[in-house]
């Protein structure tokens, strides 16, 4: 049997399925649980998937379901929802502040060209009786790059001296603020989407707004 060549190791063929497959299940962690905070480490937060319909019933649009009740301000968490990254993020009040200070600079302040519930058409970009959360599609509105979290709040080299938080896009550098929203002179010209979604309890199920109150 050939030996394959890992770095400087030799190993057998059994073993380097072993590295595959640790790979593979890094990879997945990294997708399912991928998470941001301001100020501090938090733990991965697996519960975020815990509750989810089974991979069938995601590739076909089925509603997926996540405890945001366990999300600490600062931290941000991703669903996978029709195959897109959906984020959930809990804003400090720092970060709800900066949502007004940047108003000027954005492209599309008030929604009017973006795509949103008409119950998620404010300044937050958010449900009236859960203000904080933002729950937003993390797809870039130019060419569909995933926009890169920069929730603290203070000089970043792509966001500028003064950002109050945000989102970067690597691809051509367009930038959003913490409600998704699209800086002027930036490739993209309309603000991330917010998809459909309504609470139950302590779960907020992504994808489904029937019945919302
Ligand atoms: S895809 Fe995001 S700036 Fe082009």
């Amino acid at each position: 049997m050939a030996d394959n060549h890992v770095g400087d190791a030799n190993v057998s063929d059994a073993e380097q399925s072993t590295v595959e497959d640790i790979k593979r299940r890094r990879f997945i962690t990294g997708i399912t649980a991928g998470f941001g905070a301001v100020g501090g480490a938090f733990a991965v937060t697996p519960f975020v998937m815990s509750m989810s319909p089974s991979e069938r019933a995601k590739n076909a649009g089925a509603p997926v379901q996540a405890d945001y009740s366990k999300i600490q301000p600062g931290q941000m968490v991703k669903v996978e929802w029709r195959g897109k990254p959906v984020v959930l993020l809990k804003r400090t009040p720092e970060m709800m502040e900066g949502l007004n200070i940047v108003r000027d600079k954005l492209a599309d302040a008030d929604s009017n060209s973006s795509v949103q519930p008409e119950y998620a058409k404010n300044d937050s970009r958010s449900d009236a009786n859960n203000p904080d959360l933002l729950v937003m599609e993390g797809v870039c509105t130019h060419l569909g790059c995933s926009p890169v979290e920069k929730l603290a709040i203070g000089p970043d080299p792509q966001m500028g001296d003064d950002s109050q938080g945000g989102f970067f896009c690597p691809c051509h550098g367009s930038k959003f603020d913490l409600a998704g929203r699209v800086y002027k002179n930036v490739p993209a010209t309309t603000n991330m989407a917010v998809p459909p979604f309504k609470f139950d309890g302590d779960v907020i199920v992504i994808g489904d707004d029937e019945g919302r109150a």
